[in-house]
């Protein structure tokens, strides 16, 4: 089935205010051109506000790179998913490979913040993926099986609407080292038929799943072109307007 590509940029802790400013602003000039895939970008929580603003009128979405799962509260240095919407985030980033492996967020803590996004109405980018150890030891399909089971414990079939797989193996993150196309195309395979067992045909079918880790204009056409890879959530090559537009363009 045709599912409309999602290329999402993921900024991580970059940029300031003018530099995200006139990327989203530089974004929006291009983004008219581009309507044939959905767009989002992900600046850090202080930015979201100028970022929204520059991208106003745009098709290109806002999102967060993390949510806490309460609404309000003594939760020092968090940020809630109302708030997200108050600032004008359509999306959330969650269980992204930093906030797992560096952080040290379990799939339990990411779990809750799902459910709670989803409920406070946000869409949800859900990022899975595999540690080289993992690779090489042969678990790969273990881990990410396991990841996408806990993170969407009680996510209904009607809100994976709003939920977009990312699968970003840890080794590929920042690395330079992209996953190869039949190395991505077997993992979201097997998570798609994954999402047929816990969910059905038809969502398994509907829901898009990115690839991530060292996404760039020179592969971006040939991993998208896999039969299961229905967009790209892109970090380094996110930052500059060129090479952004030219991953979206390698989409089309
Ligand atoms: P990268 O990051 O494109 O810089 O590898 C991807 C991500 O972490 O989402």
């Amino acid at each position: 089935m045709a599912r409309k590509k999602f290329i999402a940029g993921n900024w991580k802790m970059n940029l300031n205010a003018a530099g995200s400013v006139a990327l989203a602003a530089g974004l929006a000039k291009e983004a008219a051109s581009l309507g044939a895939v959905d767009l989002a970008v992900c600046p850090p929580f202080v930015y979201i506000p100028q970022v929204a603003a520059a991208l106003s009128g745009s098709a290109i979405g806002v999102g967060a790179q993390d949510m806490f799962y309460e609404n309000d509260g003594a939760f020092t240095g968090e940020v809630s998913g109302a708030m997200l919407k108050d600032v004008g985030c359509r999306y959330v980033i969650l269980g992204h490979s930093e906030r797992r492996h560096v952080i040290g967020e379990s799939d339990e803590l990411i779990n809750r913040k799902i459910v709670k996004a989803l409920a406070d109405g946000l869409d949800v980018i859900f990022c899975v993926g595999e540690l080289l150890a993992e690779r090489d030891g042969g678990v790969t399909n273990d881990v990410v099986a396991r990841q996408v089971t806990i993170g969407l414990s009680g996510v209904s079939g009607e809100q994976m609407a709003r939920v977009t797989v990312a699968y970003e193996p840890v080794w590929a993150i920042g690395t330079g080292r992209t996953a190869t196309p039949q190395q991505a195309q077997d993992v979201h395979a097997m998570t798609r038929g994954l999402l047929n067992t816990l969910y059905g045909q038809a969502v398994a079918d509907a829901t898009r799943i990115q690839y991530g880790g060292s996404v760039k204009a020179s592969n971006a056409a040939e991993l998208l072109n896999q039969a299961d890879v229905d967009g790209a959530l892109v970090g380094g090559a996110s930052l500059k307007v060129a090479d952004f537009v030219g991953i979206i363009q390698g989409a089309m």
